[in-house]
């Protein structure tokens, strides 16, 4: 067995540093994570916490009870933070809003479970039914909008306005509030990135209060509710199934920013490496059986959530490593989704590609609630725009990326289409 010593003087230390660098510089983090397969499955920093990037000790990480998402103040964030001053912490602090419980993601056990349950309503098979006509009807609006022949932006002209639509629509939100509502949940993907400024965490934790306002108004009927998530859980309310006003709000909060941001990253990762690959294109146009593996294999090759963290709940070891309780650990998901133990040349994109399962999605107590969900926004769109434009070109060679370190996403995404 390696001891944290040994395993601190390999060379991987040194890759996942660069690793990091290359995100802060916005470079293809894919090659730079590449030679970490040849070190094991994860390495102790000198920081204190635990890099995994292993497809094997990734999953085992996200099922293990020996692991949770509670995390210590020396986690990733102290690790990697961006000089924030105590006063500035201390200011962050102040602000958050009280009237929101902590996220779903950050706690476990069976609390965890019951206002999982709670909130796992909306992802029956038959509302899944009902949400796949929707976002056909959606897409095909879209596109039928999208001006022909001239470029215009795929991110905010198709790939947000579809999540933004079906979970607004699941979550219940009003039609007129959902533009005004997405503009403040993009600005929350500063609190998860442990580089944010002091200025973006602050305009992310006011956002949250704004959002936490307009919903705490949905839930006491000020405005018109809608059909959905927020029924659902007053419903649950009304048989006994205890919620607090923090908890709901917290939990209709989540399941909007958890299900718009990533389903349109990875909608624009998509549409670019398919772009990128035309053989790939050209078969999936020819055979569009191909569309379920597509989706797949565009997830697994670039799914705009790079990474998650964990810690120790308990002493515990990972790939021969002891780890101490309290241990935090950061998973490259996005490494993990490219390990040659288990995918053959892991660095080509082939849409008839069946190894797996991935990562993409988490695993364990906090696998993704939205992933069903996920794969069918992402298999519409694609039939939808394959099926209606004829051609579907980049109009610029390097599309700009967005500066974060959990999420890999295109801030635009010029193309030009025609008609069929
Ligand atoms: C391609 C799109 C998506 C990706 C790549 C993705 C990825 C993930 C990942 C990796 C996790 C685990 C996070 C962790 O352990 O912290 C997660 C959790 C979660 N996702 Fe997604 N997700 C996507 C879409 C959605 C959608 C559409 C929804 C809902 C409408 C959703 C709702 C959630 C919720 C509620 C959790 C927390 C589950 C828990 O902690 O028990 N996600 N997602």
């Amino acid at each position: 067995m390696s001891t944290v010593g040994d395993r601190e003087l390999n060379g991987a230390v040194g890759i996942v540093h660069t690793s990091i660098e290359a995100v802060n510089d916005g470079a293809n983090p894919y090659q730079t994570l590449a030679p970490l397969h040849d070190y094991g499955e994860a390495v102790i920093m000198p920081e204190g916490y635990l890099a995994v990037w292993g497809h094997q000790a990734c999953m085992d990480i996200m099922r293990s009870s020996a692991w949770g998402r509670h995390l210590p103040d020396s986690s990733i964030r102290a690790a990697w933070q961006h000089d924030l001053t105590a006063e500035q912490a201390e200011l962050l602090r102040q602000e958050e809003p009280p009237h929101i419980a902590p996220w779903l993601q950050t706690f476990d056990g069976p609390e965890h479970a019951r206002q999982r349950s709670l909130v796992s309503k909306p992802f029956t098979p038959r509302r899944l039914q009902v949400m796949r006509q929707r976002t056909t009807e959606v897409v095909g609006r879209l596109a039928a909008a999208a001006p022909r022949g001239v470029p215009f932006d795929f991110m905010s002209t198709i790939a947000f306005p579809i999540p933004n639509q079906v979970v607004g629509e699941l979550v219940g939100l009003p039609l007129q509030d959902r533009d005004w509502f997405a503009e403040r949940a993009v600005l929350l993907l500063a609190e998860r990135d442990p580089r944010s400024s002091f200025d973006q965490l602050r305009r992310s934790t006011r956002a949250i209060r704004e959002l936490g306002d307009y919903i705490r108004g949905l839930l006491r009927g000020e405005t018109c509710p809608t059909e959905g998530l927020a029924s659902d859980l007053l419903e649950a309310e009304e048989t006994g199934a205890r919620l607090t006003e923090p908890e709901l709000l917290s939990l209709m909060l989540l399941m909007y920013v958890a299900g718009h941001g990533t389903t349109a990253h990875s909608m624009g990762n998509g549409l670019y490496v398919l772009l990128q690959h035309p053989d790939q294109l050209a078969a999936l146009r020819a055979d569009r059986g191909l569309t379920r593996s597509a989706v797949e294999e565009i997830l697994r090759w670039d799914s705009g959530v790079t990474s998650v963290d964990y810690s120790a709940v308990e002493d515990t070891d990972i790939d021969g490593i002891r780890v101490p309780a309290g241990t935090p650990a950061h998973l490259f998901l996005s490494a993990a989704n490219r390990d040659p133990r288990v995918y053959t040349d892991p660095g080509s994109f082939d849409i008839r590609r069946t190894e797996g399962p991935t990562v993409v999605f988490g695993a364990g107590p906090h696998f993704c609630l939205g992933a069903a969900l996920a794969r069918l926004e992402l298999e519409i769109a694609l039939d939808v725009l394959l099926a209606g434009f004829a051609s579907i070109e980049l109009a610029t060679s390097t599309p700009p990326r967005g500066d974060s370190f959990n999420y890999r996403y295109f801030t635009q995404l010029p193309i030009v289409v025609s008609d069929n």
